[in-house]
C-alpha cells in the first residue's frame, strides 16, 4: 500500500496506462484486458491489473491536474517499482489546424506551473517525454497505420480563464493544444529516471467550441487505447 493507492506490492505491473478519468480506466480494463482485477479504489481512483496479449499491464487513473498526477505517478514509480507510465488523455486545440479525433504523441510539455521547480528543482518550463517509450509509440503507430502527430503541448493549471487569448507560453513553444497533466508526469519521471509518454486525442477545438460529444467518446478514444496497449506490450 502507498498513501493514495491500496494495491499490495506486486499487484501493479511494470507498465501503467494512465487516463485521467477513473471510469475510463474501468472501461479499458473491462474491454481490453484479460483477467482484469481491481487492485485499488481509494478515493474512487480505480486501478486494474490484467493482461494484454499475455503481458501484465495496469490501467489506473491520474485524476486531473499536476497535484493529482504528481501524487499517483510518484507513488507508482517509487512504491510499486513501475518503469513506464503512458498517459492517455484528451486535449483542447488552440488552432483549427487540428481536428477533433486527431491523435498526438507529446514531444515536450510546456507549463507556467511551478510544480517541477518546487518539487524537484527542475528550473525549465518545458520538459520532454522520458526514456524510449515515446519512440516505441511512434513506431507502433506506423505499424498500426495510425497517425500520431509528434507535437509540443501546453500543460496548464487552468481550465477556465478570463482572457480567451492563447497563453504566451503556448505561443513561445509552438504548442497547438492544451491539457493539464503531461508536465507533472514528465517532471516526476525525469527526477526519478523513469519512462513516461503522453498520447492525447483532441476532444475540443477551443476557437470554434466544436467538441466530441459524450456518446462519441468511446469510439473516439479507441485508437489511442489500442496504440497505448500495443506500445506497452512491446
Ligand atoms: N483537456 C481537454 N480539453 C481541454 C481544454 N480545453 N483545456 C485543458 N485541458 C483540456
Amino acid at each position: 500500500m502507498s498513501v493514495h493507492i491500496s494495491a499490495k506490492k506486486g499487484e501493479i505491473a511494470k507498465v501503467v496506462l494512465q487516463p485521467g478519468d477513473p471510469l475510463r480506466a474501468k472501461y479499458i480494463a473491462e474491454n481490453f484486458l484479460a483477467n482484469a482485477k481491481l487492485v485499488s479504489q481509494t478515493r474512487g481512483i480505480f486501478y486494474y491489473t490484467g493482461t494484454y496479449k499475455g503481458k501484465e499491464i495496469t490501467v489506473g487513473a491520474s485524476g486531473m491536474g499536476f497535484p493529482s498526477i504528481g501524487i499517483y505517478s510518484f507513488e507508482l514509480y517509487t512504491e510499486y517499482e513501475v518503469d513506464t507510465i503512458i498517459r492517455i488523455g484528451t486535449c483542447g486545440a488552440y488552432t483549427t489546424d487540428l481536428k477533433v479525433f486527431d491523435l498526438l504523441n507529446v514531444e515536450n510539455a510546456a507549463s507556467e506551473s511551478t510544480y517541477a521547480k518546487f518539487a524537484w528543482e527542475i528550473e525549465e518550463d518545458i520538459i520532454s517525454h522520458q526514456g524510449n517509450i515515446s519512440e516505441i509509440i511512434n513506431a507502433t503507430a506506423e505499424q498500426l497505420s495510425l497517425k500520431a502527430k509528434a507535437t509540443n503541448i501546453h500543460s496548464s493549471d487552468i481550465f477556465y480563464r478570463k482572457d480567451p487569448a492563447v497563453p504566451a507560453i503556448a505561443t513561445k513553444y509552438d504548442c497547438p493544444a492544451v491539457e493539464m497533466e503531461a508536465f507533472g508526469l514528465f517532471a516526476n519521471a525525469k527526477h526519478l529516471g523513469k519512462n513516461a509518454a503522453t498520447i492525447l486525442t483532441v476532444s475540443d477545438i477551443i476557437p470554434t467550441h466544436e467538441n466530441i460529444s459524450a456518446d462519441q467518446r468511446e469510439k473516439a478514444l479507441k485508437p489511442m487505447i489500442e496504440l497505448a496497449l500495443e506500445a506497452a506490450w512491446k
